[in-house]
């Protein structure tokens, strides 16, 4: 039987990326969305990935879209916790509405989707989670204390939630991207971005695919001697 994966934020962006990689791993994918609905029937038409709607900052609402997932696809044993918004400002100006909703979605997301399949991957005996992170959670960003704080926060629940699956054939772990060509790094403003870019190493924006071909390799057999780590995708920008 093939391998059932949820993806959050699954129909976008990284998430698209990461939805087709995985498909063509032979994994069959539910592509988790929160808001934009046309997109995500334009991405089921031209993929035939079924997508599922719900807000991964809603510890009900994910416990109903999991056992959704299951009642139609099967046991869940991959979830990959992509979903992330930012509110970019600095401290000066960000509201507790802009630090609450990065908190609640991008760290409180992974709680939430972790707590509502990882009994069943433990119960099974196996299980793959991977935790979107980023560089900015590791080095920190003049605007962003509240997404540096959530995306750090991923990499601290990566590896005590690690130690957790270990006995149990559970890996997880984090990639931590750096900035990748994405509607979201498109909304820096360009001549912000144009510096950032200057620092890359590599001399451009990363692709979602070298993001996607990451997760595969951490999601596949092979990868079970792999966990609690975190691989940085970032073109040389954060080197530690
Ligand atoms: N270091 C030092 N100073 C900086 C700075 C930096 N990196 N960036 C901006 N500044 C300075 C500016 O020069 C300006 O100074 P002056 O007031 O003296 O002119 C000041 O800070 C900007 O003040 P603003 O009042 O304009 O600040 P703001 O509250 O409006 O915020 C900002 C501006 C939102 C931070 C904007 O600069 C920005 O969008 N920066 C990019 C943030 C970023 O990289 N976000 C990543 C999004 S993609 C992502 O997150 C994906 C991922 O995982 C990588």
């Amino acid at each position: 039987m093939a391998r059932v994966a949820i993806v959050t934020g699954g129909t976008r962006g990284i998430g698209e990326a990461i939805s087709l990689a995985l498909k063509e791993q032979g994994v069959t994918v539910a592509a988790n969305y929160a808001g934009n609905a046309e997109k995500a029937a334009a991405f089921t038409a031209a993929t035939g990935i079924k997508a599922y709607a719900w807000d991964v900052g809603d510890f009900d609402a994910c416990a109903a879209g999991v056992a959704q997932v299951e009642a139609e696809l099967g046991p869940v044993d991959i979830l990959v916790n992509n979903a992330g918004i930012t509110r970019d400002g600095t401290i000066l100006k960000m509201t507790r509405e802009m630090w609450e909703d990065v908190i609640r979605i991008n760290l409180g997301g992974c709680f939430n989707m972790a707590h509502a399949t990882f009994p069943g991957m433990r119960n099974r005996k196996w299980g793959r989670i991977v935790n979107i992170g980023s560089i900015n959670g590791q080095a920190g960003q003049y605007g962003q204390v509240n997404y540096a704080a959530a995306k750090s926060g991923i990499h601290g629940f990566t590896k005590a939630l690690a130690q957790e699956g270990a006995r149990a054939g559970v890996t997880v772990n984090a990639i931590a991207p750096g900035y990748i060509d994405t509607d979201m790094v498109a909304a820096v403003p360009p001549e912000v971005l144009e510096k950032i870019v200057a620092k890359i190493p590599v001399g451009r924006l990363g692709q979602a695919s070298e993001i996607a071909r990451g997760v595969t390799f951490l999601c596949s057999e092979e990868g079970g001697f792999v966990t609690g780590s975190t691989l940085s995708i970032n073109g040389g920008q954060h080197m530690y």
